[in-house]
């Protein structure tokens, strides 16, 4: 099944490969959904986005979601990182119902666990890259001081330890994303969840952000879910997803080496309409 590049594999058929995937849990799942389905209504009619979507997510995988404009990825992984609520199904983060989590519970679990980046970086112009990658630890409460001495050493962390008091409004592009991966990560998360991060840079600027985004995703021991169009940074991610007509799919033939030997399995029985 993995021969050729970039072979479609379905997900369900992974499901039973090596008798693993119905076992109720693997030691290192991190991630885990179950029968989840998210329906819009769209004028008179349902649109059922995806349907009884499955699939488990082992803890240090990079995980890339590809797919075409409108598939539902955002979507998806904004229930994935409890900022949408599904129709119905389960996301189950290290054991904890994500729907199980009332508002304030819900909040203090993306503070804690979930580092979010965006195509657009959503930085607040006026403050200083310090100040935005700063801006999550005020919101919880750590000092001054000590957030700015965090951020200080994140921003060096993503090479921009001479922008520090840069307004981020000033900055380039790639300096922005660099920004808000330093935002994301300073309140030391254990998943990254990044959507289309290098949509709106060039080739070579997007190269570099997800160059960074792999090596902070390895240093940093995250799990990291990472929807983009990009066919060759998805292909150097531990496994693919391709959401399709509702329909998660395993692509295979460029799984590589990450901290993934095991591929955890998904499944559904996805309809749409
Ligand atoms: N709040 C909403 N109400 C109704 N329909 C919505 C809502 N949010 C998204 N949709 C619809 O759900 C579908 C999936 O949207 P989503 O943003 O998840 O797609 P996507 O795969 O991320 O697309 P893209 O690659 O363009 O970002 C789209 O058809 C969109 O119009
Ligand atoms: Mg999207």
């Amino acid at each position: 099944m993995r021969s050729g590049q970039f072979s479609v594999i379905t997900a369900s058929a992974n499901l039973h490969q090596g008798g693993r995937g119905l076992h109720p849990m693997k030691h290192n799942e991190i991630l885990r959904v179950e029968g989840l389905r998210k329906v819009y209504r769209s004028g008179s009619a349902d649109l059922v986005l995806f349907d009884n979507l499955s699939f488990q997510v082992p803890e240090g995988e990079l995980l890339a979601i590809v797919g075409q404009s409108g598939a539902g990825k955002s979507t998806l992984l904004h229930m994935l990182g409890a900022l949408d609520t599904p129709t119905a199904g389960e996301v189950i983060f290290d054991g904890t119902r994500l729907s199980g989590l009332n508002e304030e519970s819900a909040a203090e679990f993306r503070n804690r666990q979930i580092g979010y980046v965006w195509q657009f970086h959503y930085l607040l112009p006026e403050f200083t890259a310090l100040e935005n990658v700063a801006m999550p630890l005020y919101l919880r409460g750590v000092s001054r001081r000590q957030a700015e001495k965090e951020a200080a050493q994140w921003l060096a962390e993503v090479g921009l330890a001479d922008r520090g008091h840069h307004r981020s409004g000033e900055l380039s592009g790639g300096e922005q994303q660099r920004v808000s991966l330093a935002r994301a990560l300073v309140t030391s998360p254990r998943m990254l969840l990044a959507d289309e991060p290098t949509g709106d840079l060039d080739t070579r600027t997007a190269e570099a952000v997800f160059e960074l985004i792999a090596r902070l995703h390895t240093s940093h021991r995250l799990t990291s879910i990472v929807v983009t169009h990009n066919l060759d940074f998805a292909r150097r991610c531990d496994r693919v997803f391709d959401l399709r007509g509702g329909r998660l799919e395993l692509r295979a033939g460029e799984l590589q080496g990450g901290g993934n030997p095991q591929p955890a399995g998904a499944s559904n029985d996805a309809t749409r309409g």
